[in-house]
């Protein structure tokens, strides 16, 4: 699909790449601790921060990803600062559902990152693509390096874009601007989730409220 890239020299695509090697693929996959260093520092919360980062954000991505509706995932998706893709793999696995009734191969679902180690344990493109190949989901994904506040795709290409616990991790001016990059890509009718901590959420509902965009708010349990 390189339609669906900015420029005519699109990103390497690690997955791609990586197929080519024949690495053996892990049994399970593996996803990492979230901040490694903010774990140090909040010693004494630790089994909290442990169960927020594992359990808690797996269990909210699959009510979340309940709701979009199952035809979306026939077209191209976009997660915005992947790391080792826990909802890169959910998006994909729902790919392979949806792709059972139709009579065409989904578009793939694109991760995207700059893969930081201080924001993830063990993040690496090599990461994701174990990952993905443990569950046997290479042909429904893409993976790139890219930043967040430059997304290198062209204007409403995507149906869905995701983002986990990612853009907090840029300064405001840029956590605004990977919205804006964010609304760009998506089509006109497109879906935008974003799981973040509290205190970032309501700087992106202005945000989003600037831009247009109608908002609904859910609050993980
Ligand atoms: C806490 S991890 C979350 C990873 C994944 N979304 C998840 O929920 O497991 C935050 C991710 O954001 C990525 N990230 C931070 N700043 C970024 C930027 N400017 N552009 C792209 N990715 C970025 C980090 O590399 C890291 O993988």
């Amino acid at each position: 699909m390189s339609f669906i890239y900015a420029t005519d020299d699109p990103p390497e695509n690690h997955i791609a790449r990586l197929l080519l090697t024949n690495r053996p693929a892990p049994h399970k996959p593996s996803y990492g601790m979230d901040s490694p260093l903010g774990l140090v520092a909040s010693n004494f919360l630790a089994p909290l921060y442990l169960y927020t980062s594992l359990k808690g954000k797996f269990n909210a991505w699959d009510k979340l990803l309940a709701k979009v509706p199952p035809e979306i995932f026939m077209y191209p998706s976009l997660d915005i600062g992947c790391g080792r893709g826990l909802v890169l793999m959910k998006i994909a696995e729902r790919k392979k559902d949806v792709a059972f009734s139709m009579t065409r191969t989904p578009d793939p679902v694109y991760g995207i990152d700059l893969f930081i180690r201080g924001d993830q344990s063990g993040n690496a493109p090599e990461a994701t693509y174990d990952n993905a190949a443990s569950l046997n989901l290479t042909d429904y994904l893409t993976l790139h390096t890219a930043n967040f506040i430059y997304l290198p795709f062209k204007d409403e290409t995507m149906s869905l874009a995701t983002a986990s616990l990612s853009i907090h991790n840029a300064d405001k001016a840029s956590r605004k601007i990977a919205l804006i990059e964010a609304a760009r890509v998506l089509k006109p009718d497109g879906y935008l989730i974003i799981l973040d901590l509290a205190g970032y959420i309501g700087q992106y509902k202005s945000v989003l409220k600037s831009m247009g965009w109608s908002i609904g708010l859910y609050i993980h349990g």
